[in-house]
């Protein structure tokens, strides 16, 4: 902390926890920063940051693939579109992955050390926007207003660590589960690295195979009729994304097949209704120019060990994967 006092600063998300009308205008704020327009401009500096960690994986060579390359991607992103500068990154994905990394007991850093660490990096990033806006989503939410009052400090602090934790997490697993379902089924690979053209379908399929969000428990704010069975106002629903996505009623009898061709593909790995998630384009593009990178360089990827993955219920992303990749260019064929 720079001043050494601790911050009352709450974990506890408030756009993702809040009902109309304050959801909708909270949305508006920053919807700004999500249009088709503003996340395709960001297009060449996800390429870059891609590459640049793609740089330091050689064909050949047993590699960590999860938190040795995936892992890094998300977080060096969402930092960006918050300002944070580029000397930053590594240290926020620290205390970004040990903030979040509390629902698995492996995590060993302290969760509550890196919210705060966290918290006061943000502070600094929001006093040097303080004399110098710019145009990043910081910026942003400093100039807005709900409802005639600007932001408090504990909302705009929540809403960095919503973007953090809602955009990180959940698509390195998109990524990384992605690239099993991939290595799981070869001639499904072998197909995207003939056909890049696919990866748009691929990754429409990879979100509804993967689910990398399993689950979100919402409250009935009245009494609802569904298939027969009455849920009462006040009562916890769950809604399990994962089952949804292999709905045979609605994929039919190929719901549990991998097939990267899937059209039409209505999944709701990104929610649906009012909270549907505001990051889903930045997600999508993240995932297209990650696959279309990695498999220009790479066109064989090999697991040489088990899959090991997150304790989290909700977000139960892989810890680790050590993997081989191969590459025409060095006389590796596709299997
Ligand atoms: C593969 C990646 C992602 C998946 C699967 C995913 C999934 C979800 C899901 C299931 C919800 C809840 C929907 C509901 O309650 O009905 C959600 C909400 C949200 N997501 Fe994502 N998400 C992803 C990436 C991102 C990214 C990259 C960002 C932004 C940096 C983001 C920001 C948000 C926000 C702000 C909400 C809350 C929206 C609201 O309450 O109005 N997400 N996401």
């Amino acid at each position: 902390m720079p001043d050494g006092k601790p911050r009352t600063v709450s974990p506890r998300p408030m756009l993702i926890t809040t009902d109309p009308p304050r959801h909708k205008a909270l949305r508006q704020l920053i919807s700004k920063g999500f249009t088709p327009k503003h996340i395709s401009a960001m297009e060449p500096d996800v390429r870059a940051i891609v590459r640049s960690v793609l740089d330091s994986a050689k064909p050949g060579i047993e590699l960590e693939y999860a938190e040795g390359i995936v892992a890094k991607i998300p977080v060096r992103i969402i930092a960006d579109l918050l300002g944070a500068p580029a000397e930053d990154w590594e240290q926020f994905r620290a205390w970004s992955d040990a903030s979040v990394g509390s629902a698995d007991p492996d995590v060993k850093l302290s969760s509550q050390e890196a919210f705060g660490a966290l918290t006061a990096y943000f502070r600094q990033l929001i006093d040097l926007r303080e004399q110098n806006r710019t145009n990043d989503l910081i910026s942003i939410l400093m100039d807005a207003e709900v409802e005639g009052e600007s932001l408090s400090h504990d909302e705009l602090m929540s809403f960095l660590h919503l973007l953090l934790v809602a955009g990180n997490e959940t698509t390195r697993n998109l990524i990384a589960l992605g690239t099993v379902a991939l290595i799981n089924h070869p001639e499904q690979l072998r197909m995207l690295v003939h056909d890049p053209s696919l990866i748009p379908t691929a990754i429409e399929e990879m979100l509804r195979y993967v689910s990398p969000v399993t689950h979100m428990t919402r409250w009935a704010t009245e009494d609802v009729d569904l298939r027969g069975k009455t849920i009462k106002k006040g009562q916890a629903v769950v809604l399990l994304y994962g089952a949804a996505n292999r709905d045979e009623e609605v994929f039919g009898d190929t719901a549990e097949q991998f097939d990267i061709t899937r059209r039409p593909n209505p999944h709701l790995a990104f929610g649906t209704g009012e909270h549907a998630c505001l990051g889903l384009s930045l997600a999508r593009l993240e995932a297209r120019v990650f696959f279309e990178e990695f498999l220009a360089r790479f066109d064989r990827v090999e697991l040489t060990g088990e899959v090991l993955r997150m304790r989290s219920t909700m977000v139960p992303g892989v810890r680790t994967m050590h993997v081989r990749l191969g590459s025409a260019n060095e006389g590796a064929a596709v299997r």
